[in-house]
């Protein structure tokens, strides 16, 4: 039964805090996703480096984010939960695919084209080549299917093609990944510009609502949040996008349906709707902080969680690897 599972991959980046967007989009799902997969979860830390990190601060996002992660429900011995960068597979793997991915192919990437113009001061090679890690990432675990936001989805295909390219011209080697596309959550957006999504790195930090706030912040947040001059608590995102934005929110943090959550604020305001909506979200974010803060106090249980989680990862990835070598014809000993 548990050989049978379909695997799944998935990593996030150790930068800055996570926002309830990437909570909705993409660990809260994981969470869900780890009873019916083999799952693997990574810490990004070698993604992260293609911009100019601060290396105190990624060290101590690291354990910050696998802290959060296992807060949030990851669990350990369930899953493979590891660092990026304790597994050299990935460096290794993502050089040989380098070999079979063009340099055009990667000038025209969407995210290396907007990454580039942000950081028009350190365009390097490692940003230009982000994607191709990414599908040594994948490959190497042999994910069937990869939960990530639509803004993952060209990375994903060229993952695809890559796979494609090298089983065409020697055997079938990788499995060939499916994207699963978050649907809820996939775009929550900033809360004083609905229309773009919240974002971990947004110019005003008051339109995005970090899991690391407290209740206060929170709640204040979401009071700034805009609506419309309508009054009125309906889900409509083409011409309500920011109470459809807050609505989307509560349903998720409640449990409710979105028709559920519009019957329960029919004839109630904006301001009421806004302070529940932020209590909804301060009450579920509590505990998460409180056991995150317990198990940082703990770095020998963390510490062991990243030995036991980069061995088991080590051992998947070195089979997909040594495979790699054998069939590109490196001398094997
Ligand atoms: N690029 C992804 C992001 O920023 C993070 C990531 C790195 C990833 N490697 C991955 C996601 C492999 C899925 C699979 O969201």
């Amino acid at each position: 039964m548990q050989e049978e599972r379909k695997i799944l991959y998935s990593a996030v980046q150790p930068t800055n805090n996570l926002t309830i967007g990437n909570y909705i989009g993409a660990v809260s799902n994981w969470v869900n996703l780890q009873s019916q997969y083999d799952c693997v979860f990574a810490i990004a830390n070698m993604h992260a480096i293609t911009v100019r990190q601060n290396p105190a601060e990624l060290r101590k996002n690291t354990l910050s984010l696998l802290a959060l992660y296992i807060a949030c429900g990851i669990d350990p011995q369930k899953c493979v939960l590891y660092l990026q960068s304790h597994v050299p597979a990935h460096a290794e793997l993502a050089w040989v695919l380098n070999t079979f991915t063009y340099v055009g192919e990667m000038e025209r990437m969407t995210q290396f084209k907007d990454k580039s113009a942000k950081h028009a001061d350190n365009i390097n090679m490692g940003l230009m080549d982000y994607p191709v890690l990414m599908a040594a990432d994948i490959l190497l675990y042999r994910a069937d299917v990869v939960p990530v936001g639509v803004d993952q989805r060209q990375h994903l295909e060229i993952t695809r093609d890559i796979a494609v390219r090298f089983n065409n011209i020697y055997s079938p080697t990788f499995t060939v990944p499916e994207g699963l596309y978050m649907k809820v959550g996939a775009k929550i957006g900033d809360l004083l510009e609905p229309s773009k999504k919240m974002s971990k790195s947004a110019e005003n930090a008051n339109g995005s609502v970090f899991l690391s706030d407290d209740r206060d912040t929170i709640i204040r947040k979401f009071r700034r949040a805009v609506t419309d001059s309508e009054a009125c608590v309906k889900y409509d995102p083409e011409n309500k996008p920011g109470v459809s934005n807050l609505l989307s929110i509560y349903s998720v943090f409640s449990g409710q349906s979105i028709e559920e959550c519009e019957r329960r604020f029919e004839g109630k305001g904006y301001g009421d709707f806004k302070l529940a909506v932020g209590e909804v979200v301060a009450d579920k974010l509590a505990p998460i902080q409180t056991e995150q803060a317990k198990l940082l106090a703990d770095k020998a249980y963390l510490d062991g969680v990243l030995k036991d989680g980069a061995e088991r990862a080590a051992r998947r990835a070195n089979r997909t690897l040594s495979k790699v070598y054998k069939k590109i014809g490196f001398y094997q000993l």
